[in-house]
């Protein structure tokens, strides 16, 4: 049966690394022999501003129904400034289809590309777990008194212990199931007394059903300075959705810079799943040719393992690694190829005998 793909390239950079990564995907169809069919959708700040559409709930259910998941590039555009059409096909997404699961690995290819002194590909190797729907997120809060000087604006966290309890659970059975050995639960208790009391009260409890996993608890601000001190510590890491979104892309740098960074929004009970690089619209390169398209082509493989083609997305993988190693990549990367370029390059490498490569 063919594997059916919604994809929303959105704004700026992402209607150039969508295509990119798409090509690639097709390229490792033809390879494994599985077949792809994709469709394209509009949304995105044009559409916005042409009839007002961001993502209605009509055209979500059309998309959750008829394809088995979605892949975005990015959304922002400085037209939109208060981000409107954004809040519903990103953060909407996630929230409307329970993909409370937002998977970012952390993973170093090529030692070259580590900021870290004498850091390799063995030490930069870890998940973040981000829970993706409720926190910070949740958008409760409001403004009294707005426009005037004594104007106050509330942001209020929403942590309900199924949430806390579903993402923590989630990042202990994906350690178990990949031997890792180590969950590291990351919230700032000292200060959030509510939140943080419910997170860090939940993690203890959570753990003692998995009593072969070491489960260890680090201040957010500690767990920041320890990704740049000794990231070869961390095997996964869970966390609240604000502080996840900050620390993957602290991540992202570690990892070879935010060109590199991949993303799964999942909800592993439905399967139901969104797929996105972790990196935005980038307006400061869109339409140069400079995106970096490895973040989408990292994030296609982790589409293909969801989509059950294990197989193909380690060959994506590897296509990767060598297109790192041999300078096949984008200026951010100190390549000289342009998006499109290394997509061919990808590509070709795919479709290459064994032997040749
Ligand atoms: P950004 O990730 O778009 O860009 C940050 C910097 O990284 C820029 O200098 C950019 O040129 C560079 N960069 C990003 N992706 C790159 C790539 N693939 N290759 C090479 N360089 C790359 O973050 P920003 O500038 O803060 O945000 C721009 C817009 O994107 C904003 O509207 C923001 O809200 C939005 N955004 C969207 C998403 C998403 O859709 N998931 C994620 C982050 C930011
Ligand atoms: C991300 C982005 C989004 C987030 C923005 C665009 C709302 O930064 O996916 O990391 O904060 O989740
Ligand atoms: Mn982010």
């Amino acid at each position: 049966m063919a594997h059916r793909i919604a994809a929303i390239p959105g704004d700026g950079i992402g209607n150039e690394v969508v295509p990119a990564g798409l090509t690639v995907m097709a390229a490792a169809a033809r390879r494994f022999g599985f077949d792809l069919s994709w469709e394209s959708f509009d949304y995105g700040a044009d559409r916005y501003l042409r009839d007002g559409t961001t993502l209605p709930d009509a055209d979500l259910a059309h998309l959750s129904e008829h394809f088995d998941c979605i892949l975005l590039g990015a959304v922002g555009d400085p037209r939109v400034p208060g981000m409107e059409h954004a809040r519903d096909i990103v953060l909407g997404t996630r929230t409307r289809l329970d993909l409370y699961v937002n998977l970012r690995p952390i993973k170093l290819i090529h030692e070259s590309l580590c900021p870290l002194k004498g850091k390799g590909p063995r030490d930069v190797d870890f998940v973040v777990f981000r829970e993706n729907t409720e926190g910070m997120y949740a958008g409760a809060g409001g403004f009294l008194a707005k426009g005037t000087p004594g104007e106050v604006a509330i942001q209020e966290s929403i942590n309900t212990r199924r949430g806390v309890e579903r993402i923590v659970r989630a990042a202990f059975l994906w350690a178990r199931a990949h031997d890792l050995g180590r969950v590291c639960m990351s919230d700032k208790h000292n200060a959030l007394r509510y939140e943080g009391d419910l997170w860090y009260r939940t993690f203890r409890e959570v753990a003692r059903d998995f009593p072969e996993i070491e489960a260890r608890h680090l201040y957010v601000d500690v767990l920041t300075m320890e990704m740049v001190r000794a990231p070869e510590q961390f095997r996964v890491v869970v966390t609240n959705n604000l502080f996840g979104d900050i620390v993957t892309d602290l991540g992202a740098q570690i990892q070879g810079g935010i060109g590199l960074a991949a993303s799964a929004n999942v909800n592993p009970e439905t399967r139901r799943a969104m797929f996105e690089p972790v990196h935005g619209s980038a307006p400061d390169i869109a339409g140069t040719g400079r995106a970096n398209p490895l973040a989408t082509v990292l994030t296609v493989a982790m589409m293909l393992e969801h989509l059950g083609e294990g197989r193909a997305a380690r060959e994506v993988e590897a296509a990767v690694s060598a297109a790192i190693a041999e300078g096949a990549t984008t200026p951010d990367l100190g390549g000289s190829l342009t998006t499109d370029g290394v997509a061919r390059w990808l590509c070709q490498w795919l479709e290459r005998p064994e032997t040749l490569r």
